[in-house]
């Protein structure tokens, strides 16, 4: 864990926030066991502005909301964030169906009594954790309505024939929505007003040429940037509007490059990745002909991998 400060230190995060944030993790403790809810460490998020933002969100006190276009690495700086304060982690799915008992808590009956057996909102509540609301936008209403007075100056659950319960000083909410170029559902203004929200930027060049290089050892060098420089190349296009934003998937081109790992041919595992996203002909055209341009002939494996 104190890897992660030290990452967070190397990408240029200030010294003030990074020892507020040690500070928060020697004062909040765990309960014994808690220790494996700690997202383990996979990959870093890169980007050192949203870093600095979302850590001063959570040292404020504040619940963060992490809206923008797929594959902007919302899960991941989640994950980074709860790793950074130490504080254990429960995944929320808002799916469609997930009403507030199944979120806070129900009866059960147990050796002859009735017992409350804990749902995760609850248990994070007490445990000082991070609860990720992923795509909350998604979720129903009524589901929504038993988290206002957990999001709020007030900080407590309401559980029905139980006691109101207190969060935990430690516990934060993530919320996570997907917002792209041709927009989704909106977040109702009450719950949107119980966060700070950061517009998540789709990853710089820079960036993205690390990620691959971090993800894919193997790549040659001149390959990871070829792949980096053809994203932005897909993004301006986007951006300007000559093509949907549907090839602009990072997560299909990191599939690609682990498919051409495996043997594919580039061209190919880019076609599979990218280029098929797109539904309409001639976007898929234009999307193709800028792989040609970089990548011609049937590379395969051993050009692109070192031995
Ligand atoms: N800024 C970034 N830093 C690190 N990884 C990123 C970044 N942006 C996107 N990614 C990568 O994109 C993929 C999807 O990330 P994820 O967090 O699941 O996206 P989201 O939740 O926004 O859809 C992962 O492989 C992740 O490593
Ligand atoms: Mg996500």
């Amino acid at each position: 864990m104190d890897q992660m400060i030290g990452f967070l230190r190397e990408e240029g995060v200030s010294d003030g926030i990074l020892s507020d944030v040690e500070a928060f993790r020697k004062f909040y403790k765990l309960s014994p066991g808690m220790e494996k809810r700690i997202p383990a460490s996979q990959y870093n998020y890169y980007g050192t502005d949203v870093w600095e933002e979302a850590l001063s969100t959570i040292l404020a006190g504040e619940n963060l909301l992490l809206s923008g276009p797929k594959a902007t690495g919302k899960n991941v700086l989640a994950d980074g964030l709860s790793r950074a304060f130490g504080r254990p982690q429960w995944d929320i799915s808002l799916y469609i169906n997930a009403d507030a008992a199944s979120l806070i808590g129900t009866d059960t009956f147990k050796d002859g009594e009735v017992s409350l057996r804990k749902g995760p909102i609850l248990k994070c509540a007490e445990e000082g954790g991070f609860g990720v609301l992923d795509e909350i936008n998604m979720a129903k209403n009524e589901s929504l309505a038993v988290l206002h007075a957990a999001l709020d100056f007030r900080r407590v659950i309401d559980v029905p024939g139980y006691d109101r319960i207190e969060l935990s000083e430690a516990t934060r909410f993530i919320g996570t929505m997907n917002y792209g170029y041709a927009g989704t559902r909106e977040l109702n203004e009450a719950l949107a007003s119980r966060f700070m929200i950061i517009q998540m930027p789709v990853i710089s060049e820079d960036n993205l040429k690390r990620l691959i290089a971090s993800k894919f050892p193997e790549l040659k060098d001149d390959y990871t940037a070829q792949f980096a420089e053809l994203f932005t190349e897909i993004r301006k296009k986007c951006e300007g509007g000559e093509i949907s934003s549907k090839s602009l998937d990072l997560r299909g081109l990191l599939s690609a490059i682990e498919m051409m790992k495996r043997g594919l041919e580039v061209d190919k595992a880019l076609s599979l990745g990218i280029v098929n996203k797109c539904f309409d002909a001639y976007e898929r055209q234009l999307v193709s002909d800028m792989i040609q341009v970089r990548f011609p002939g049937n590379l395969d494996r051993g050009m692109v991998f070192k031995a």
